[in-house]
């Protein structure tokens, strides 16, 4: 099966995608972090690649090769992360924040191993929400978060498309066989700050990321 060339309707744009898991380390062998597989963002990276962007991806770790043609920013932590983003952001036209951002972080890190000998309570402590951020820092941005929801999608989605600024969010169910974390295929759902609501049927990542990009050009053509 091949998918249909899409031309390069995004030629001349910078594309800043954000994927995988976050890393938040507690001492040198130990992190807290999340199912994120990096499979929906790499695709976007893709694809906004074979559309004529140039594409800055900063990745979380991931066990996926670096989508050929686009420049791979390596991060771990959330707040790495955050720092990476704010250094591009201004000169970028899309944002696409496929990321899974550990929301929480431990509040100390040991630099020596923690022992099974000493009793350890794990204080956590907020990360950025970076989306938040680029959204109160949006000027000429089109900006695309993502929803990670288990239950009551359509509802926390929209709450999460007002609240940080959004122009879209794209919404997917996880712990789902066929959709979200780790798998191949995704169902997704996009929604926009017009109102507008997609859903569509399962679908391999990759065509999903056309879906996504798609939904999102036509964002850049009505907004300039
Ligand atoms: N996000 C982010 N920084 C964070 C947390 C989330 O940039 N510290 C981004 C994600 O990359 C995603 C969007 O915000 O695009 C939504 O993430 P999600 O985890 O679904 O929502 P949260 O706002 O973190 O709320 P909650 O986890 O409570 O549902
Ligand atoms: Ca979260």
């Amino acid at each position: 099966l091949t998918v249909k060339d899409q031309g390069t309707p995004l030629k001349g744009k910078k594309v800043l995608v954000t994927a995988g898991p976050t890393r938040e380390p507690l001492d040198p062998f130990r992190f807290i972090t999340n199912y994120s597989s990096g499979k929906m963002g790499y695709a976007i990276a893709q694809e906004a690649k074979k559309m004529g962007a140039d594409v800055i991806l900063i990745s979380g770790p991931t066990n996926i090769s670096p989508p050929k043609g686009v420049k791979v920013i390596y991060i771990e932590t959330a707040n790495e992360m955050f720092e990476e983003v704010l250094k591009y952001y201004g000169d970028i036209d899309i944002v696409i924040k496929a990321a899974a951002v550990s929301d929480y972080r431990p509040k100390t890190y040991s630099d020596k191993k923690l022992k099974k000998q000493q009793e350890v309570n794990i204080e956590l402590v907020k990360n950025p929400d970076i989306l938040l951020e680029l959204g109160k820092l949006k000027k000429h941005q089109v900006l695309v978060g993502f929803a990670a929801e288990t239950n009551n999608l359509e509802e926390y989605a929209i709450e999460k498309l007002k609240s940080k600024n959004l122009d879209m969010i794209v919404v997917n169910e996880i712990g789902q066989k066929d959709s979200g974390f780790a798998n191949d295929t995704n169902i997704i759902q996009i929604i926009t700050n017009k109102g507008e609501k997609i859903s569509y049927p399962k679908l391999e990542k990759r065509e999903c990321a056309i879906n996504i990009l798609k939904k999102t050009i036509e964002f850049l053509e009505t907004s300039s």
